[in-house]
This record gives structure tokens, C-alpha cells and sequence, in this order.
């Protein structure tokens, strides 16, 4: 299957991130949010970045005008009409993303293929949403997206050869490797990274450590790039709740249980980096 034009939803850190690499890689991109002020800065980020690219000389400055030529922004779901791919990363909740991806289901050709971004969430529960099961699948990217080279493959109970096949070699056009998972909560790298970092984050509940000693142990111990509180800080500590609740919820096992401390900071609205205050505060 061709795939030349990409609709990506959600225009937070994710889905800008997927806009731009998809962009780079050549592909018409659409990228929505059903919020403006988030749509407008997603935007905004991506020529951000692709500045800091020509001033790095990662790139030159007319193909960051062709790549944000090949880049707009839309206002309405029903643009995936237009599309072969529609690549969803909205929030981390089953209701909101059934719900969405049973209206892309109206408005996208026949031929397109619904993917999500979900970190945890069962790629087979957001397929049961459409009528198009066999061409829903899980297409997981890393946070930061144009650094980080992995993206996880999940297939869906039905999700067919060719959607997979397509899926694959739309990622490896990205410059990115990827990995087929089966349809497990937290797929492998949330059910092996989130329950680190709800222990880290116990480790301060518990007064073990500040949250500066936990990850400085386990940079220099361990040579992680980030400590894991800085790590939940950048991927979101609503997002870090909610892959926590699944592995809960899917296992059935006490040991995946959210640490109080994360759901207490995420009632108060400290969401880590993108909120300005997490386990640390940010300008
Ligand atoms: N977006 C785009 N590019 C970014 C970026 C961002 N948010 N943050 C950093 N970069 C790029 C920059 O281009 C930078 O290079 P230049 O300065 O030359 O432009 C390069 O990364 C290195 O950045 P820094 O020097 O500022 O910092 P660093 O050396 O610490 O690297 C990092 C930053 C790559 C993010 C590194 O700290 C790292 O690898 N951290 C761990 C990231 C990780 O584990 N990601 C997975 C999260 S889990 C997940 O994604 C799954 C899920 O479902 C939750
Ligand atoms: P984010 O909060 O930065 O952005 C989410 C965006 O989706 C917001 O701009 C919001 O306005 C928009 N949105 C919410 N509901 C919508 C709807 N119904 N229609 C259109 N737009 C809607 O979140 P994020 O960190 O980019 O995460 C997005 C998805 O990617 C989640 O499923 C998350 O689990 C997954 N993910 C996150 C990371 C990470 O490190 N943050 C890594 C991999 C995967």
C-alpha cells in the first residue's frame, strides 16, 4: 500500500514530534488538535526545531521550507477524507480515543489505515471502535520523536499482514527501527520503564531520597541520560498515571499499583515539564 498523505491528531508534544519527521521524511502532512492555542503551538515548536536543524547544519534552509510546505494545520477531523494514514496521539484515555477513532472511521477513504500513538493502552479495545479492525494497529513512538529511533509495532487481534507490512515501512522511511509487540498492556517498553519510575517515585513518597539524589543515582549508577523523575517530569505525569492504571487494571497485580504521591501531584495539576511544575519546576 502507498502511503503519501499522513493526518496526525493531537498536537502536543507527540503528535508535533510525528508531524515533523513525517514532514522531513517527504510525506504530506495534516496535523489537528481539537484545542487552537495547542494546535498553534505545536506548530510553532516544529519550525522551532527545524531552525535549530539549519543552524546546525542537520539540514538546509530550503528544505526546512519545502518540509514546512509539505506541513498544515487543520481545523476539523473530517480533513482525514484526504488521507492514507491517520496517526492519533491525544490523550491517554480509552474513552476519548474510541470515540475519536470511531468518528475517523466516517471520515477516512476506505483504503486508510488508523494508527495510535497509545503508550499502553489495548490496540485491540480501539480497533473494536471502527468497522475497519484489520487496518487499525498501534504505531508507538519514543518522546523526544525526531531523537528517538525506536517505534513499537503493536498489532491488534485482527490487525492484517498488509497493515502491519505498511506500518513497518512507513517507519523505516522515518529513519526509525522497528519492533513488532503483541497486544500486552504497556506493549515492553511502558510494562518495563513505567514501573521503574513509579518506584523512583515511591522512593520519594517514602522519603528515601530528593528527588535530585534519586536521579543522580541513576544517571551515574546506571548511566541513564535522564534520572527517571526528570524522565516522568518530560513525559508528563498524567500520561505516567494513566500507563500505571492500565498495567493495573490489566494485570490484575498489585505491584503495578500508581504510587499516591503521582496521583496527588496530577489533582494538583503538576504535570511535570509541560505544566511547569512536576517533581521539579520548570520557566
Ligand atoms: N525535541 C526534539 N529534539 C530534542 C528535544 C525535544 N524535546 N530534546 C532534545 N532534543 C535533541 C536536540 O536536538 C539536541 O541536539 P542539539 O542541541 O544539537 O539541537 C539533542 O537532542 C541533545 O539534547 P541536549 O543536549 O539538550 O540533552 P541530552 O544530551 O540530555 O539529550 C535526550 C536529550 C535525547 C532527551 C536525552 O536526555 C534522552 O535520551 N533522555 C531519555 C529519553 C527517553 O528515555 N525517552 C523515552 C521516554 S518513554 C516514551 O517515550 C514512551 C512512552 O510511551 C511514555
Ligand atoms: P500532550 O498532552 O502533550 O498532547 C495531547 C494533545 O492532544 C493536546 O494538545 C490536546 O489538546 C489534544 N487532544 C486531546 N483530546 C483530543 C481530541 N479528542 N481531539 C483532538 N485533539 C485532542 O500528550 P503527549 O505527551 O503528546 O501524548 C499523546 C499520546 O502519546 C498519549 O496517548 C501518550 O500516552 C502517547 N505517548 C506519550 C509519550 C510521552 O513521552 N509523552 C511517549 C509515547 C507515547
Amino acid at each position: 500500500m502507498e502511503i503519501n498523505k499522513v493526518m496526525i491528531i493531537g498536537a502536543g508534544q507527540m503528535g508535533s514530534g510525528i508531524a515533523q519527521v513525517c514532514a522531513q521524511s517527504g510525506y504530506d502532512v495534516l496535523l489537528h488538535d481539537m484545542n487552537e492555542e495547542a494546535l498553534d503551538k505545536g506548530m510553532k515548536n516544529i519550525e522551532k526545531r527545524l531552525n535549530r536543524n539549519v543552524e546546525k547544519e542537520r539540514m538546509t534552509a530550503s528544505e526546512k521550507t519545502e518540509t514546512l510546505h509539505r506541513l498544515t494545520a487543520s481545523g476539523s477531523l473530517s480533513d482525514a477524507s484526504s488521507c492514507d494514514i491517520v496517526i492519533e496521539a491525544i490523550v491517554e484515555n480509552m474513552d476519548v480515543k474510541t470515540k475519536v477513532f470511531a468518528d475517523l472511521d466516517k471520515f477516512a477513504p476506505a483504503h486508510a489505515i488508523l494508527a495510535s500513538n497509545t503508550s499502553s493502552l489495548p490496540i485491540t479495545e480501539i480497533a473494536a471502535a471502527t468497522n475497519r479492525p484489520s487496518q487499525v494497529i498501534g504505531m508507538h513512538f519514543m518522546n523526544p520523536v525526531p531523537v528517538m529511533k525506536l517505534v513499537e509495532i503493536i498489532r491488534g487481534l485482527q490487525s492484517s499482514d498488509e497493515t502491519y507490512q505498511a506500518i513497518e515501512n512507513m517507519a523505516k522511511s522515518l529513519n526509525k527501527t522497528p519492533v513488532e509487540v503483541k497486544d500486552f498492556p504497556g506493549f515492553v517498553s511502558n510494562r518495563v520503564l513505567m514501573p521503574m519510575i513509579n518506584e523512583a517515585i515511591y522512593t520519594v513518597y517514602e522519603g528515601v531520597a530528593s528527588p535530585e539524589d534519586i536521579d543522580t543515582v541513576m544517571k551515574l549508577g546506571t548511566n541513564h541520560p535522564m534520572g527517571p523523575l526528570t524522565l516522568a517530569d518530560f513525559i508528563g505525569l498524567d500520561t505516567c498515571l494513566y500507563i500505571m492504571e492500565v498495567l493495573h487494571e490489566g494485570f490484575g497485580d498489585s505491584k503495578y499499583r500508581p504510587c499516591p504521591l503521582l496521583r496527588q501531584y496530577v489533582k494538583a495539576g503538576w504535570l511535570g515539564k509541560k505544566s511547569g511544575r512536576g517533581f521539579y519546576q520548570y520557566n
